[in-house]
């Protein structure tokens, strides 16, 4: 989807949610308004300029959105205060979305993200599992806690860093109280405006890919690669460097060792790319134990 479509999508979602919450009217300063009178408006990007041109004075409400929306989005182009307002906003959205109706109805919460929006790091994993899915936080159950003390072991914290899934839902599993599976192509598609956006955003210097949904919910579909052959090789989205790796919950199988030690050499070069000091300790960790 290219980032036009991925704005109009999200502008049509975020009118709908709004007039779904009562909203009549979509608040526009004096100048914005003055602006837009005066033709100032016409120099907006010809994505804007397409919903613009043959719209009458009543259909201007979504051309402000846009603009917003846009602005927020777009790289280079936010001010740190309306950097919190535009992730907020995009947390609103995200919580009131119904674009998968089996998702919105099984879910008891949508899991958006968490950590810091100035985040250097930002990790990537797949979706929701059910601890996640009640406490509304990703990355809380048993792989998230390894994830923990991956972060920690890079002498860095949960608040510190960014964390987000490919889709904000736990996938449902009708005619099952428990278990999970993974997102299909559909849910993939439809949610990932939402983390392109939260990147946006965040603008890490560097991602971590958890696991091969991950990967491709970045990267689309690679045939014939497994995580195992595209772990540790940078990739690149949009400019900022990936590193794909073994999700945590892969490395609480039991799993030959080299495993975890491939997962934390991953995690060395992540820290080296951020120009983090690596200790002696860190450096022999998983050499001669295991991580968890
Ligand atoms: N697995 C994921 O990929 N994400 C979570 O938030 C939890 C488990």
């Amino acid at each position: 989807m290219d980032l036009y479509t991925e704005l109009l999508e999200g502008t049509i979602q975020h009118l709908q949610d709004l007039k779904r919450r009562g909203a009549r009217y979509v608040p526009v300063s004096k100048e914005t308004l003055q602006e837009l009178s005066s033709g100032a408006a016409v120099k907006a990007p010809r994505a804007v300029a397409a919903v613009q041109s043959p719209a009458p004075a009543s259909s201007r409400a979504p051309l402000l959105v846009v603009q917003k929306a846009e602005s927020a989005i777009l790289p280079g182009t936010v001010q740190p205060s309306s950097k919190v307002e535009a992730m907020a906003e995009l947390r609103e959205r995200a919580l009131v979305c119904q674009k998968c109706a089996n998702l919105a109805a099984s879910r008891k919460n949508v899991v958006f993200g968490v950590g810091n929006i100035d985040a250097e790091l930002m990790f990537v994993g797949e979706a929701p599992g059910a601890d996640e899915d009640i406490q509304g936080e990703p990355f809380v159950g048993r792989a998230g806690q390894l994830l923990t003390k991956i972060i920690q072991t890079m002498a860095l914290s949960r608040e510190q860093v960014y964390i987000a899934n490919i889709l904000k839902c736990r996938p449902d599993t009708p005619g099952q109280s428990y278990g999970n599976r993974a997102p299909n192509p559909d849910e993939m598609e439809r949610c990932l405006p939402y983390l392109h956006a939260q990147i946006d955003l965040i603008k890490p210097k560097v991602i971590v890919a958890l696991g091969a949904t991950a990967v491709e919910g970045l990267f689309g579909k690679v045939p014939g690669s497994g995580i195992t052959k595209m772990r540790g090789k940078w990739r690149e989205y949009r400019g900022t460097p990936v590193m794909p790796t073994y999700h945590p919950s892969y490395l609480l199988r039991p799993n030959p060792s080299n495993v975890k030690r491939e997962a934390w050499e991953d995690m060395l070069q992540v820290m080296e790319r951020l120009s983090m000091p690596v200790t002696d300790k860190q450096k022999s960790y998983f050499l001669s134990k295991t991580p968890a």
